[in-house]
């Protein structure tokens, strides 16, 4: 019986698994091997304890790239451009540089600027222009200072809008206290749920990245679902853990996708985002 005979045998018995045992063993630990590799030099390399900040793919870009193109219905060309826009944003790249430098946290923060999805978040508010955004969950205000980019760039070509940040703990956003980012931000302190239900204006866009269980997130979704302008956009940072956005989709009537990111040279397997937008007019 020749090789190839022989292995369409084995693969026919019991045996199989055992025949293939090394084959499979060497895939599993270069796979592992490549996980520990990044580990082991992010625990040398970085100070961050929560809230990772990395670099995205090449591949994982071209997806959101896309994911954004379709969401917010807009060439992928211009989104690239949007993308370029915030990276080579050279003012605010310092800006965090030196916040994070002289910051009380500063032993607990990367001192490299690494925005990950967040340029995701950027090019929406410059597709979509809105006047009202709503971030839930500040930490040091990466994100913060990310959108409000965005809305000073479309304050330029003559859209204004502010972002409405919210979190719990009052050290946060020490990144978005300083101008002229600062001069769209709106900090506020408490439980993003009472907070959002004492928001006075329509918000066009919601962002949930606070408190990540699924049960907080659903209560952020009803408090918000009475807030929203028509037309509004709203989004998860939890989408790779939970379905409460697809499932909000599905009850109000709107459409729904999901983006997941693969971060470069980290061992966190990454976040996402979860879009939620198009419902029909009532
Ligand atoms: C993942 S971080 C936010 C990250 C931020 N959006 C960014 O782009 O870097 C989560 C934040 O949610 C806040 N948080 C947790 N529970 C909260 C709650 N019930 N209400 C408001 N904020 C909360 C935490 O204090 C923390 O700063």
């Amino acid at each position: 019986m020749d090789a190839t005979k022989l292995r369409r045998a084995i693969a026919r018995t019991r045996l199989a698994p055992v025949a293939a045992f090394p084959k499979r063993l060497a895939r599993v630990a270069r796979h592992d091997a490549k996980v520990l590799r990044a580990s082991a030099r992010w625990l040398v390399t970085s100070r961050e304890h929560h809230n990772y900040t990395y670099e995205l793919t090449t591949l994982s870009r071209h997806h959101l790239s896309w994911f954004v193109s379709v969401v917010c219905d807009v060439p992928v060309g211009r989104v690239r451009g949007w993308f370029a826009e915030i990276e080579g944003d050279d003012e605010l790249r310092r800006h965090i540089e030196r916040a994070t430098a002289e910051a009380s946290r500063r032993g607990l923060a990367d001192r490299q600027v690494r925005y990950a999805r967040r340029i995701g978040w950027y090019a929406m508010v410059r597709a979509t222009r809105p006047a009202h955004v709503v971030e839930t969950g500040v930490d040091k205000g990466l994100g913060s200072c990310v959108l409000a980019a965005a809305l000073l760039r479309n304050a330029a070509e003559g859209h204004p809008g502010r972002v409405t940040s919210l979190d719990i703990n009052p050290e946060a956003g020490y990144l978005a206290r300083t101008a002229p980012w600062s001069e769209v931000v709106d900090l506020v302190v408490g439980d993003s749920v009472a907070s959002i239900g004492a928001l006075d204006r329509p918000v066009d866009l919601f962002l949930h990245d606070s408190d990540h269980s699924r049960a907080h997130e659903k209560r952020e979704f009803d408090a918000v679902e009475p807030k929203l302008a028509p037309g509004a956009l709203l989004l998860t940072d939890n989408v790779t853990a939970t379905n409460v956005l697809a499932e909000h989709a599905e009850r109000t009537g709107r459409r729904f996708l999901a983006y997941r990111e693969t971060p470069a040279r980290h061992w966190y397997p990454g976040d996402g985002i979860g879009a939620a937008w198009g419902r029909p007019a009532s």
